[in-house]
């Protein structure tokens, strides 16, 4: 097992670049399995997510040629087997999207039930509502979704909730049934467009991706296409709060700043000074004094997203006043709360809302990555918090960051990956930075 140490308290300064978004990733490397044709997707993210589902596809006989870190190409014509079950697939929520995919090309689909964060209870009825809707049969066997039909045939989906995973799933499914379905109440989320993107460079004839009502009128076939996957608005996001966090000014390349709206008005109404470039943003907190606190709400898109909760909610701690930070998205996603805590920090949690009493500074402790994006949380703590901070399990942090301790190294962090056994490996980095 590994962990991150970190000596805490420079500034982060410098310049990042953001690599392809994981959640579209996830949902065009599924894609890319309905057709025959090869399909090359560019901007790929290098992380465990990505990895498990490349596997996976390989696993069911398609051909997966990783050229470099960052491009593959996909070739699913010799795929003979729709059942995908797999150890490490069953811990990601993903696997879900191969569902979606196996059963519009294939017309049947047996996938393993999704795991992924645990940030509470994860349903996925309104997947199965959309499919049923296609005319699949759906049912649960022995831990494995199992979705067959005949025909899928066009039809109108009301989501009850804006699901990301529902919308690209069912997405997904419907663009190869006959005729057309509209879905209602869709999420509108950036990857969600991406993945409609792609399917339609793949002939595919999907309307109103990034609306809440999509439309798409099925086809028969998808075609090869060259695609490049859009940047990671959380990775992003992670940076500008580590910026912020540590008093910094980092210049954060190969963004879509409009995806990061919701984050910058924040960092805008503490007190943070947010520079929008075409492709990059800047966040600059060098002024000296602590910001100021603010109240957040996650929403769907385009409000505040939910990935981006604990990190927002690390920078409340440490700026001036009472914050409070309502989680309308998840059941259980203060669960880093108690590891900030050991750090100094003041928030106190009653059901879905935390209440937050910013405090001047953070301390360095032995804190324990519990999710994904906790975890980055929980990083961006130690590298503003005085003196060392460990932070173990970072195994979830590697799910979705991509050389998260190389990228923040190059920004001036005093930070190191090492496995936890390696004793004289902490020794010597903490000889090293004093
Ligand atoms: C996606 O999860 C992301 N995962 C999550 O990112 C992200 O937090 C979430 O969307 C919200 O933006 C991927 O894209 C792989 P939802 P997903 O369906 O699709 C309820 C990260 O850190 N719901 O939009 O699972 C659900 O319980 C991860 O990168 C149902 O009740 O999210 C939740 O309360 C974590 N029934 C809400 O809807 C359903 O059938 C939103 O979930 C589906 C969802």
């Amino acid at each position: 097992m590994e962990q991150y140490i970190i000596k805490g308290g420079t500034p982060l300064h410098g310049e990042v670049v953001i690599g392809g978004a994981k959640n579209a990733a996830l949902g065009i490397l599924a894609a890319a399995i309905m057709t025959d044709e090869t399909v090359t997707i560019e901007n790929l993210p290098n992380v465990w997510d990505i990895n498990v589902v490349l596997q996976a596809i390989s696993d069911i006989g398609a051909y997966v040629n990783r050229i470099g870190k960052h491009e593959v190409k996909i070739n699913s014509s010799k795929i003979q087997n729709s059942a995908i079950d797999y150890e490490n697939i069953r811990k990601i929520r993903a696997s879900y999207y191969l569902l979606g995919a196996l059963l519009g090309k294939y017309k049947k689909a047996h996938v393993t039930l999704p795991g992924g964060c645990n940030i509470g209870s994860r349903p996925i009825d309104q997947h199965i509502k959309g499919f049923e809707a296609l005319g699949a049969e759906v049912k649960i066997e022995h831990g494995m979704i199992i979705a067959e039909a005949e025909r899928l045939i066009g039809n109108h989906i009301y989501l009850d909730m804006a699901s990301v995973g529902a919308t690209i799933n069912i997405t997904l499914a419907a663009c190869m049934a006959e005729g057309k379905t509209i879905i209602e109440n869709a999420a509108k989320e950036p990857h969600v467009v991406d993945v409609a993107n792609f399917l339609n460079s793949m002939g595919a004839n999907i309307k109103g991706a990034g609306t809440d009502v999509i439309r798409i009128k099925g086809v028969n076939k998808l075609h090869a296409s060259e695609y490049s996957i859009i940047p990671d608005q959380i990775e992003a996001g992670t940076f500008m709060l580590a910026a912020a966090a540590t008093k910094g000014d980092v210049l954060i390349h190969a963004v879509i700043p409009k995806h990061l709206e919701a984050i910058t008005a924040k960092l805008v109404e503490m007190g943070c000074y947010v520079e929008e470039f075409d492709d990059a943003i800047r966040v600059i907190n060098t002024q000296g004094k602590r910001l100021g606190h603010t109240h957040v709400k996650t929403l769907t898109y385009p409000g505040f997203p939910t990935d981006m909760q604990p990190q927002i909610s690390t920078l409340l701690a440490l700026s001036e006043g009472t914050s409070v930070v309502t989680e309308s998205i998840f059941e259980n996603r203060f669960k880093y709360v108690d590891e900030l805590s050991r750090m100094g920090a003041k928030i106190k949690v009653e059901g879905n809302t935390a209440i937050i009493d910013g405090v001047e500074k953070f301390t360095g402790a032995v804190v324990s990555a519990p999710d994904l994006r906790a975890g980055a949380a929980l990083v961006t703590a130690g590298l503003a918090a005085e003196g060392f901070t460990t932070v173990d399990h970072i195994e979830y942090i590697e799910r979705g960051y991509e050389e998260f301790e190389k990228k923040m190294s190059r920004l001036g962090a005093s930070m190191i990956k090492t496995d936890v056994e390696d004793e004289k490996a902490v020794q010597r980095f903490r000889l090293k930075v004093g």
